[in-house]
């Protein structure tokens, strides 16, 4: 399958976040249409103190805080023993559009597409820019500028209009859009309450509402995460009008789901 001018494997992609570096399990890389890397600042970032997990009946709530080496070593030590494995998509965040700006122009030519992670809930300001289309448009329109790399816009609906953030993206310049990131959320730990993005089959249904919603509003591709375990679900959010998909908390649980839901979506491609 062809998105973005690129030939994709199949329609199977690795979140971000939600498999290391990618070099950690390359059997299973291998086989996945494309690796949506951690998300990717200018400098390295430690990340939040724990807990960065919490789990919950249906899904998990991370406040990882994009913990990175930075685009240096990453492009240096990652990147040469991931390349070859499959398509690489590097999810950048930064803080203001000039940290973007400098991560697409570092990356162009280097891989095959960059996310703008404008969505995370759990770093301080992570969704200024997600939230609104005024900013979003301009931060798309200036990475537009630097980088020939398809830009694919990684969508919150967190406290926004996600008809109106996925339209500013699409005006801008986007080549397509990914959606859902993690949905607010707050747990009590040891007595104290902390924020967090929640994650996993507990956001499945909101997710694929999301992806039918954005699919009304604008043409260029979609890639939808939220939630799936199955080949089952990979067919529900293809058919709720993503083009693509990409799992990510099941991940966390068996590194090798994604050859399993790859065999079970075959399976059941065959039977239509
Ligand atoms: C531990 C963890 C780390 C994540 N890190 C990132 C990140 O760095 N950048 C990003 O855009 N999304 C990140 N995400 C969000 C996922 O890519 C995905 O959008 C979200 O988890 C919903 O999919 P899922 O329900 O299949 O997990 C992270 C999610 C988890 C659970």
């Amino acid at each position: 399958m062809k998105l973005f001018g690129i030939e994709f494997k199949n329609p199977i992609f690795l979140a971000s976040g939600t498999y290391g570096y990618g070099y950690e399990f390359p059997q299973v890389v291998k086989e996945m249409g494309a690796l949506f890397t951690k998300g990717i600042t200018r400098f390295p970032k430690q990340g939040n103190e724990p807990p960065r997990i919490f789990e919950t009946p249906a899904g998990l709530i991370n406040r990882v805080g994009l913990e990175n080496i930075g685009i240096d070593r990453f492009i240096n030590e990652v990147l040469p023993k991931i390349r070859s494995l499959t398509k690489i998509f590097v999810n950048i965040a930064g803080s203001a559009i000039d940290d973007y700006c400098f991560l697409a122009e570092r990356l162009d030519g280097l891989v095959d597409g960059i996310e703008l992670n404008v969505s995370c809930p759990n770093v301080r300001n992570g969704l200024v820019f997600g939230r609104d289309p005024k900013l979003l448009y301009q931060l798309t329109q200036a990475v537009r500028k630097r980088t020939t790399l398809p830009i694919i816009v990684k969508l919150t609906p967190n406290f926004c209009d996600l008809i109106e953030t996925a339209r500013a993206a699409v005006n801008a310049g986007a080549d397509g859009v990914s959606l859902i990131n993690t949905l607010a959320a707050g747990f009590f730990y040891h007595g104290r309450f902390y924020t967090g993005g929640l994650s996993g089959p507990a956001i499945k249904h909101f997710a694929l509402y999301c992806v039918h919603l954005v699919r009304e509003a604008i043409t260029p591709p979609i890639i939808g995460i939220g939630g799936i375990t199955s080949g089952k679900d990979v067919v529900d959010f293809l058919n709720a009008g993503a083009d693509a998909v990409a799992i990510g908390s099941i991940n966390l649980k068996d590194p090798e789901a994604g050859i399993r839901i790859l065999a079970e979506y075959n399976r059941l491609r065959g039977e239509l």
